[in-house]
């Protein structure tokens, strides 16, 4: 929604850690909050409300809410002593889910602490908060669903979208706070979803990725009566014109189904990179953590996801070090990494999480030992990552470009596998942002691939996707 500058009386700073849904909660909270006249600012220096929308997920993600709570507190300080103009401090989030009360406890100076379903209550919030003494909390989940409640209609804000479609998760992972501070699983309607994702596109996205907590256990109602899985929506969303690519993440391995399967061999949109967190590659430390799926059962998932799309590059997550985690358990997962073969991963030690069920057992893993087997394990993605990259030139691949590049004439965009590629001098050959043009890649650097424009689709080209 356009802001009507004549309204604009406050500004407004979000800072988001975390994972892409709150990515889209920021956004959401952008856009809910224009509306009641705050204009989004790049720094908290200048801001009336300054928004941390925090992440739970490991100790250390939620204690650097603490450490910018107090570099926050001292700029305020700071700015009324010289100018006399306050700041109004919000923490969202999943620390604020988690911790409610508590954190106001820990940092007092807070004016609000608002859960993930609360968003849509934002400006009420702040109106209340105008007028009590103390800071205002506000945790709850609410029965009627804040997809119903947040206003739609936000910019697209580039080439490449976020669409949440699915929140909440229900499958308890012992280690995992998701499921007590996004809540139960929840799908949204197929027919609000796709008028999200049309009014995305018209306004210039060319990518959306989907997204969910657990975003392939999607069951939303359908506008015919029945429940939709994603592999329908998927191919609904595919016929949409203008949409180059679909992406979907997080997926769980347990949900991931026969027809989403085949949608990957069918339907061109959707990309040939999916990230299928695995966690570890021991049955006995999955059946631990409560995964419900074992790693040949991954492993014929992979096989499975290859023979239907032989393009198909995967990407995971792991952790080292669950309680009762033995050497042959972490043999175990290396194994499993060497069988697969990931194009990228994220990898991180077991962190306990007060309230899950994997923090009261006892055998937990000793700091060091963590430390030596998170090393091994990155070491051995890392070289699968680069080898990846490394294959990778050569080839052509269709890329889509999503920004200037910082050269005159250089142009940023991505292959169907999320590496960013370098074309120098595209807007030469009257490339713009937006557009997807086919990239043979020739150099391939630590972070990035270089590539030079390939002439047009001929039989010898790679497909689109
Ligand atoms: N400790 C370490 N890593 C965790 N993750 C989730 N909970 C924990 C935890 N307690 C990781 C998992 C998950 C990713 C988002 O974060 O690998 O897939
Ligand atoms: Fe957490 Fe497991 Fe749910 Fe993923 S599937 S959000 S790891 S509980």
């Amino acid at each position: 929604m356009p802001v009507d500058p004549a309204r604009v009386t406050k500004k407004l700073f979000i800072k988001t850690y975390g994972c892409q849904m709150n990515v889209y909660d920021s956004d959401r909270m952008t856009h809910a909050l224009a509306r009641h006249g705050f204009a989004a600012v790049a720094g908290p220096e200048d801001a009336d409300l300054v928004i941390l929308n925090t992440c739970h997920i490991r100790e250390k993600a939620a204690e650097k809410v603490y450490s910018e709570l107090g570099r926050l507190r001292r700029l305020r300080e700071a700015r009324r002593d010289r100018t006399g103009r306050d700041m109004l401090l919000a923490v969202a989030g999943c620390v604020a889910q988690a911790e409610g009360e508590l954190l106001v406890e820990r940092a007092p100076f807070v004016d609000l602490v608002v859960g993930p379903q609360a968003y849509h209550r934002l400006p009420e919030l702040l109106a209340r908060r105008a007028r009590a003494s103390g800071a205002v909390v506000d945790t709850d989940f609410p029965v009627q669903s804040k997809f119903d409640e947040l206003p739609e209609g936000r910019p697209a804000g580039g080439v490449s979208a976020l669409v949440t479609i699915q929140e909440g998760c229900d499958k308890f992972c012992t280690f995992c706070v998701v499921p007590y501070t996004r809540g139960a699983e929840q799908s949204r309607p197929v027919a609000d979803v796709l008028r999200e994702a049309r009014a995305l596109v018209a306004s210039g996205a060319r990518e959306l990725t989907l997204l969910g907590q657990n975003v392939n256990a999607y069951h939303g109602a359908g506008p015919d009566g029945a429940v939709w899985g994603l592999a329908r929506l998927i191919r609904e969303l595919a016929g949409i014109a203008g949409l180059e690519r679909l992406r979907y993440t997080t997926s769980h391995p347990r949900d991931l189904d026969a027809e989403l399967i085949r949608a990957h061999g069918e339907v061109p949109q959707l990309m040939p990179f999916l990230h299928l967190p695995v966690q570890s590659g021991s049955d006995a430390v999955l059946e631990a953590m409560n995964r419900k799926c074992t790693a040949d059962g991954y492993r014929r998932l992979a096989d499975a996801l290859r023979a239907a799309r032989p393009d198909l590059a995967l990407s995971s997550d792991f952790i080292v070090g669950f309680p009762g985690e033995t050497e042959a358990d972490f043999a175990a997962t290396l194994r499993l990494v060497r069988d697969v073969g990931f194009a990228q991963a994220f990898s991180f030690k077991y962190s306990v999480r007060p309230g899950t069920p994997a923090a009261g057992l006892r055998r937990q893993v000793a700091e060091p030992v963590k430390a030596e087997r998170l090393r091994a394990l990155q070491e051995l993605l890392d070289g699968q990552q680069a080898a990846f990259n490394r294959s990778c030139v050569g080839r052509t691949l269709p890329v889509l470009f999503e920004r200037p590049g910082r050269h005159p004439g250089q142009l940023v965009g991505r292959t169907p596998y999320l590496q960013a590629v370098h074309l120098a001098g595209g807007h030469g050959h009257g490339l713009a942002v937006g557009d997807l043009a086919p990239v043979t890649v020739t150099e391939c650097h630590p972070h990035s691939l270089a590539g030079v424009l390939a002439p047009p689709a001929g039989p010898a080209q790679e497909a689109r996707a």
